[in-house]
């Protein structure tokens, strides 16, 4: 009998990583014959580890913290959205070519429109943050055509300096410092800064949450301050686990070919 063919998440660190649960769970559903591991690459072996695994007979890999911009410069061929991204997330190896994709914007839209129901199309959308969790979003979140996209972050130049970099892509957007959020009011918040994982609140006004706005945070795990404003403000509030299910889900269909249910998983998930 053949081996089964191969997949990594490749990170540092990585022993906590959801990935292989998630995907071994998906190629048991879907009745798909692979193996999905997670790697420990050193801090300066990312493309060491790349290739000593393509050597071995892998077919795909997943990237995470802090390697996303290190898989962006080792892919010989980029998507648009990982263009945009300025970073990869899933790489595909094909013969001598290594294709990196970006699947965590548009699984932060399909967990947003799907699963919570919540339309974007048309909508006044705000996101937080102009480090590479929020980057990697705001192509998917353009493509889906809100009445207003707004990139926000406390230090307003890194926002300003996003902005333009995308807008050579044809990605219009208007970037602002918090101050300048005074007054607005939007009925899809995003949360990508890293202020949760201090247990840092924004100083973020209560007007900013529309009455029937979803407020969404990117981390997944914990209540952050964000979301314990926007319960106080009375809005819906949701954390990043869909996301993660989804971006790896979207992964599995480039890698092979047929689409996983992901609502059973993120039931079980969100139950544990
Ligand atoms: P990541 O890859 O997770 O996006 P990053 O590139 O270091 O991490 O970016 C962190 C983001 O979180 C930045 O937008 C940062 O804002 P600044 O550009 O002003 O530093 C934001 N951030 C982190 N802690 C924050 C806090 N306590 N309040 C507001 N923004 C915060």
């Amino acid at each position: 009998m053949n081996d089964p063919d191969q997949y990594a998440v490749i990170g540092n660190p990585i022993a906590h990583s959801k990935s292989p649960l998630i995907h071994n769970r998906f190629a048991a559903q879907t009745g798909q014959a692979l193996r999905y591991v997670a790697l420990l690459a050193p801090l300066d072996g990312f493309t060491t580890s790349v290739h000593d695994f393509i050597a071995a007979g892998g077919r795909g890999a997943n990237v995470t913290v802090p390697f996303k911009e290190e898989a962006y410069r080792l892919a010989t061929q980029l998507s648009p959205r990982a263009r945009a991204a300025g970073a990869v997330n899933t790489l595909t190896f094909t013969g001598h070519e290594i294709l990196g994709d970006n699947t965590d914007g548009a699984g932060l839209v399909r967990d947003i429109s799907r699963n919570l129901g919540q339309p974007i199309r048309a909508q006044r959308v705000l996101l937080l943050g102009a480090g590479g969790a929020a980057r990697g979003c705001l192509q998917p979140l353009h493509e889906e055509s809100p009445a207003q996209l707004v990139l926000a972050n406390r230090t307003p130049g890194k926002a300003l300096a996003l902005a333009n970099e995308l807008q050579a892509q044809g990605i219009l957007l208007e970037a602002c410092g918090f101050d300048e959020l005074a007054g607005r009011s939007f009925d899809l918040i995003i949360n990508a800064t890293s202020a949760g994982l201090s247990d840092s609140a924004l100083a973020l006004p209560d007007s900013l949450f529309a009455a029937n706005a979803l407020a969404y945070d990117l981390l997944y795990g914990r209540v952050t301050p964000f979301m314990a404003q926007a319960r106080r403000c009375g809005v819906r509030v949701a954390d990043g686990l869909g996301m993660l299910i989804e971006q790896a889900a979207i992964a599995f269909t480039l890698w092979r070919g047929v689409q996983p249910d992901t609502t059973p998983l993120l039931a079980e998930l969100r139950g544990a």
